[in-house]
């Protein structure tokens, strides 16, 4: 396969002579060698719309964010025109919410044999989507993950933004960070990339500014995210912020008042 990076493909999503592509299409964001991933999310008109993400890395196949219950006929489908959907091998839940982790029992109908990346505080409350007894990988135990076609993850910690345990994930081929709720956008124009930075980081006040617990958990985080050779970051919610706003959306993370310093400005 030839080489399509996250910018390229940004380039291209941002071309307004494109074709859209059609519903229940997945789109590729990134591919190199062995290694792809896929935006299969849906495309049901709401405000609080749910991106899932595909990666591929050889044999392996993971999902990331794979949704809620409602959508997962819709998802399935989408991951389908890719690879057989029981041979996703692992899911990547960031924090037990269900528009994130509910599809958990019917992925593992699927493929009983999958792997959960996530961290302790989400394990012990999976089991109440009525499964257990899966193979559970500790992020927090073991930060970096080797990948059977040879790419690498990296969990990061992202305590309170906005689950105690939340983590997002770094992937080392692309460099595309997938930042779970962090980042996200609530928007009822949605495009799949972020075109304009000032106009959508109001999308992201309507979700942050409720959503996170304190400028301190932002702040935190938005330090080790520097650390990372960011192309782009993938929320769960919302639109891709290209590669050319990663430091405007670092910067956001750093000077966010949310939460606790907006409930109690007076103790802030
Ligand atoms: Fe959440
Ligand atoms: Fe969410």
């Amino acid at each position: 396969m030839s080489h399509t990076s996250l910018r390229g493909v940004m380039n291209r999503l941002l071309d307004p002579t494109s074709t859209p592509p059609a519903e229940g299409e997945p789109l590729l964001l990134h591919g190199e060698g062995n290694h792809r991933i896929y935006w299969v999310g849906i495309r049901h008109a709401t405000a609080f719309r749910c991106n899932t993400y595909l990666l591929i890395d050889g044999e392996e196949a993971l999902l990331i964010d794979p949704g809620s219950r409602a959508f997962f006929p819709q998802v399935r489908e989408s991951v389908a025109r890719v690879v057989e959907p029981n041979r996703v091998m692992g899911l990547v839940l960031c924090h037990q919410d269900p528009d994130v982790a509910a599809s958990l029992p019917d992925w593992l109908a699927l493929n009983p044999r999958l792997t959960v990346f996530t961290s302790p505080r989400t394990q012990v409350l999976l089991p109440h989507y009525g499964v257990s007894g899966y193979r559970f990988y500790d992020v927090e135990a073991e930060p970096e993950y080797q990948l059977a076609g040879g790419g690498g993850l990296r969990f990061i910690g992202a305590p309170f933004l906005h689950s105690p345990m939340a983590f997002a994930t770094f992937d080392q081929c692309s460099g595309a960070l997938f930042s779970g709720d962090i980042f996200a956008a609530i928007d009822n124009s949605w495009q799949l990339v972020v075109t304009q930075w000032a106009a959508h980081t109001a999308k992201m006040d309507l979700f942050h500014l409720d959503y996170m617990a304190s400028h301190v958990a932002a702040q935190g985080f938005a330090r080790r995210l520097r650390e990372l050779p960011l192309q782009a970051i993938l929320p769960q919610h919302g639109s891709i912020i290209p590669h050319d706003f990663v430091p405007d959306a670092i910067g956001y993370l750093e000077q966010l008042q949310c939460g606790l310093d907006v409930l109690y400005p007076d103790l802030s």
